[in-house]
């Protein structure tokens, strides 16, 4: 809901549970008013100006008929730089005459029934999606802004998103554009970034804001796992459950930049958009810029509902409409258990195997193609490798549907090995300078997507590859950061474009590929989660959240990435131990459980997986099937941060409040641990429930020598038997059902058995051990 008060001259934006209202200021220039909890829209708009009563001292007065206003203590819409605002400017534009001066003020507005088409950038999707347009007009350059306002009443969002028009007879350079400035008044602000690296991506950091600018960005030309392009701003003493705050997210995957500034004053700005280091856009005679799409939320009930309102927008308004709650197949990948090394043979034995498990859908990760025998050489050539697939994709795919499995493929088009025959063709198609030998990432360069030809070629060879098999799925990488960024085609003005018109390209590319395949599902990655962002969920509606798959760094990489994104956006796979990443051991069965909170997959060599590891994992992924619709598409809370405490938990629930899962994990067995007593304030106080521990598992190796005082019968710790009984016999853990009041589940909380302290066992013991875990199922009973 948007409505337009003349009088005042406020604009008062709705959703469900928000309020966000600008206003024009005296000045010409546009304001914030608030930016909260919903308010009336009769509410007196007056007694939320925050204003000077009299001339603050040392500031340039911006008119001198008021002398107590001036732009460095307003809370401004779109700020530029010059006319006394000394903060970070929104946007900021070198003219032709070489001065650096816009000042931009109210023109005109439209409230719009949809969302104006701006195909060139993904964004959330118009679902007649009320929109409100504001253009601001400077008069000495002849520039246009628009400012665009979408309401997303349900998920209570907000998006943003500008456009600068050049109207004037002359180019002009934008040095800086950036989607949206929101001016907020310093409530002991907490500012959270999930930052990382490649294997720790999206570790939650946390501080409190000081005078200066904290900026957050990505120089790599992708979104990058050093700093989502996700944050939160809070006040201090904001919870899970209660408080207020607000998100942020740039709907886009490359370069950015996110800055939060406290000035003198006190006062926050928070601005998004597409990075200005290394940017600069000549802008000619009538030309048009895009800036990104930002979505901004608002919270009252903590960051638990913060995260559901993105998780909300996720689902329903930036991934394919047909995937929205789509389930998505438990799947093998077989990159973790035979990485360059398999034949077709074997992977036919990897997918029967797949098969007898219960997965539905095999994946043939890298080295498939061309001379891929290593990362060295191969990319670029997307036709098969007839020495290692005699059958070609089509043959394999064929023998994997035999088995009553759908078939995946991984590709990574937007690469280049210099040892390939592309190369050879076309060594102009690469981002680097003539004059600099070009530096590598993972033996790789970058193919210029901001040329026309080379996402033509692209957009052929990955068209006849998925029309050459049934190709149901399909893993596209991106396993390198950009380097020697120079463009052959783009004069001394232009290149400062290149990264964003290389964006362009791809996702022009994606947008063409998606509406060609609109079957196939797509899965994001690169190098695990470096570009794991709201723009490539709008082409593909999952990504693969790391490389990292050890069950202990995957719960604090996942707890991280749901404030931001839905699991059901979130793969995540079981592999083996110990950990590739990490040489951890960690439990089946814990693997499993952090893997149930994401996309279940198996990636490890499963031809040669004990019998009891066979068993075990048949009854996960019976598991997961029978639970999957809640697990990938329930509501999800997070209970108990690993970030700050020894536990992990986590639930999803139904939006019925019927049924829901809880885990619980934690990282060390703590001597003497006390009682545990886990509240559920999420359930319904009126409802009665039924608790029911999942089935698990575990086998002699948990005791070790230690073996005789847990069974009946007396077998040698390590001798013959023991091992024989390792492999195939199944020790279920302890029991535990309950059948409880919603009442009590809210307000004392859920008891589950007793851990383990070490003073005995028996089937009322919980044993946890390192990295242990349990899931539990709970239903409504009628
Ligand atoms: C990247 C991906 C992995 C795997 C390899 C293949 O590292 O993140 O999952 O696909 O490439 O080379």
């Amino acid at each position: 809901m948007i409505k337009y008060f003349e009088k005042t001259r406020v604009f008062h934006l709705q959703t469900k549970n928000t309020s966000y209202i600008i206003n024009v200021l005296p000045s010409g220039h546009l304001g914030n008013l608030f930016f909260g909890k919903k308010l009336d829209f009769e509410s007196d708009y007056d007694k939320l100006v925050l204003k000077n009563n009299i001339e603050v001292g040392s500031q340039v007065i911006y008119d001198s008929n008021d002398k107590t206003f001036n732009l460095n203590t307003a809370f401004l819409e779109m700020p530029t730089f010059g006319k006394g605002d000394f903060r970070e400017p929104m946007c900021h534009i070198r003219l032709n005459d070489g001065s650096r001066l816009t000042n931009f003020l109210f023109l005109s507005y439209q409230i719009l029934a949809n969302k104006p088409n701006f195909k060139p950038l993904p964004q959330a999707r118009d679902n007649n999606t009320p929109t409100l347009e504001i253009t601001l007009f400077d008069e000495v350059s002849f520039l246009y802004i628009k400012l665009y306002y979408s309401i997303y009443y349900d998920e209570d969002v907000i998006t943003r998103r500008a456009v600068i028009i050049n109207d004037s007879e002359n180019n002009c350079i934008l040095e800086k554009a950036l989607s949206m400035n929101l001016d907020l008044n310093n409530d002991d602000f907490v500012l959270s970034t999930f930052d990382g690296a490649w294997i720790k991506e999206r570790m939650l950091n946390q501080q409190k804001l000081k005078p200066g600018i904290i900026k957050i960005d990505s120089k790599k030309g992708v979104s990058s796992s050093d700093h989502n392009p996700f944050f939160m701003i809070a006040n201090e003493s904001t919870t899970e459950k209660f408080g207020n705050c607000y998100g942020f997210a740039l709907i886009y995957s490359g370069s950015y930049e996110a800055n939060i500034e406290l000035n003198p004053f006190d006062l926050v700005r928070v601005q998004m958009g597409v990075n200005s280091f290394d940017f600069f856009w000549q802008l000619q005679p009538k030309e048009v810029f895009e800036t990104p799409e930002v979505v901004l939320s608002f919270s009252d009930q903590g960051f638990n509902k913060l995260s559901l309102n993105f998780h909300e927008l996720i689902n329903n308004q930036i991934i394919k409409p047909d995937f929205k709650n789509l389930e998505r197949p438990v799947l093998f990948n077989n990159w973790e258990a035979t990485m360059f090394d398999f034949t077709q043979s074997k992977l036919i034995k990897l997918a029967k195997k797949a098969k007898k498990l219960g997965i539905e859908l095999f994946v043939l990760d890298d080295g498939w193609f061309g001379n891929r025998n290593s990362d060295t050489a191969g990319l670029g050539d997307w036709q098969v490798n007839k020495k290692k697939l005699p059958l070609g994709v089509s043959g394999l795919a064929q023998r994997i549907e035999k088995l009553g499995m759908d078939f995946g493929i991984w590709v990574e088009p937007e690469m280049i090995n210099e040892d390939s025959k592309l190369y050879q063709d076309h060594p102009d198609w690469v981002i680097s300078h003539p004059r600099f030998k070009p530096s590598l990432g993972r033996n790789q360069l970058i193919l210029n997507l901001a040329k026309k030809e080379v996402v033509e070629y692209l957009f052929n060879v990955l068209s006849e590859l998925f029309e050459s098999a049934r190709i149901s799925y399909c893993k596209w990488d991106m396993n390198r950061n950009f380097s020697d960024l120079f463009a052959d085609d783009l004069d001394n003005y232009q290149q400062g474009k290149l990264t964003h018109l290389y964006l362009l390209g791809l996702y022009d590319l994606l947008d063409r590929l998606t509406e060609r395949f609109p079957n196939i599902l797509f899965e994001s990655c690169a190098s695990g989660g470096n570009r794991f962002d709201l723009g490539m969920l709008y082409y593909m509606p999952q990504i693969w959240t790391s490389d990292n798959t050890d069950a202990y760094c995957r719960y604090l990489i996942q707890y991280g990435t749901y404030f931001g994104y839905k699991q059901s956006v979130i793969g995540a796979h079981v592999s083996d131990v110990p950990s590739q990443q990490v040489l951890r051991t960690t439990s089946l069965e814990t693997r499993f459980n952090v893997s149930a909170f994401g996309l279940l997959g198996y990636e490890l060599d499963i031809t040669q997986l004990t019998s009891f590891e066979t068993k075990v994992i048949k009854k996960q992924i019976d598991f997961y099937k029978q639970h999957r619709k809640l697990l990938q598409f329930g509501d999800l809370y997070r209970l108990k941060s690993p970030f700050s405490t020894n536990e992990m938990q986590l639930l999803v629930m139904s939006k019925d409040r019927s049924e829901a899962i809880l885990g619980i994990f934690q990282t060390l067995q703590e001597p003497n641990a006390k009682l545990n007593q886990i509240q559920l304030p999420m359930l319904s106080q009126e409802k009665t429930y039924r608790i029911t521990k999942r089935d698990q598992y575990f086998n002699l190796d948990t005791f070790g020598y230690l073996i005789k005082h847990a069974l009946p019968i007396k077998i040698k710790a390590k001798g013959i038997l023991f091992h024989l009984l390792k492999n195939r016999y199944l020790f279920k853990t302890e029991t535990d059902e309950h059948l409880v009041s919603g009442d009590i589940l809210v307000n004392n909380g859920f008891i589950p058995k007793q851990k383990y302290i070490g003073t005995g066992y028996n089937d009322s013991i919980r044993l946890m051990g390192d990295f242990g875990s349990r899931l539990y199922y709970i239903e409504e009973v009628k």
